[in-house]
């Protein structure tokens, strides 16, 4: 028998990321009084790609499908440093006022651009960007437009990253893409641009 380590200092019982995050302070804005609430359930996403940011020492991205604007008030909450280009078309959508109210309480951290992905990317200079989320239109050809549309956005450190990876049309155009990535356990992949092919 090997003598163990001593594990008698571990807290007992462990904290869940969940906890954790509610232990924090957030020192940017409340969101609970949005529409819908920032909620601890749906965090996962906005966690990895936090994690890589401060890794990496990311601060100004963009994502690319926004929605209600979930993720952008969840990365905005979790890094007060961060700065965001946020573009979506909204297609078939006149009410655009939720993610107006979610752009002024953001307080000059968030740029929207109402725009489709491909025609947003000419609006930015190359390599203006540390990190790219893409997470819009989860078909093989729309995925593979996005990372080819914004790649050059991202400069050459940077992180170019996306959601749904377990979706068959993503993870083809990822994989055709990228000669190695990783995968987050919410199926966020995240790629360094120098891995790009
Ligand atoms: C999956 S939702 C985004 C969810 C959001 N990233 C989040 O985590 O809270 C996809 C969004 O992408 C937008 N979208 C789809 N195709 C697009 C395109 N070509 N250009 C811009 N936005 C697009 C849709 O309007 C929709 O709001």
């Amino acid at each position: 028998m090997i003598e163990l380590f001593e594990n008698n200092d571990r807290p007992n019982p462990i904290k869940t990321p969940h906890e954790i995050v509610k232990d924090l302070e957030y020192p940017c804005f409340d969101g609970t009084d949005l529409n819908p609430p920032l909620t601890y359930e749906n965090i996962h996403k906005s966690f990895v790609i936090s994690y890589f940011c401060r890794r990496f020492d990311l601060s100004i991205g963009a994502e690319i499908g926004i929605d209600q604007g979930l993720n952008l008030r969840h990365l905005i909450w979790l890094n007060p440093d961060i700065k965001l280009y946020a573009i979506d078309n909204y297609e078939g959508m006149n009410d655009l006022s939720f993610i107006e109210e979610v752009i002024e309480k953001a307080n000059g951290k968030v740029k929207f651009l109402h725009k489709k992905s491909t025609e947003a990317c000419h609006d930015l200079p190359d390599n203006h960007l540390d990190f790219v989320f893409i997470d819009a239109n989860h078909s093989y050809e729309a995925t593979l437009e996005d990372i080819q549309a914004w790649r050059n956005k991202v400069h050459v450190n940077g992180l170019i990253m996306g959601h749904e990876l377990n979706l068959s049309g993503v993870a083809r155009a990822v994989g055709e893409s990228f000669s190695q990535f990783w995968i987050s356990y919410d199926n966020t992949w995240i790629a360094p641009k120098c891995w790009l092919i």
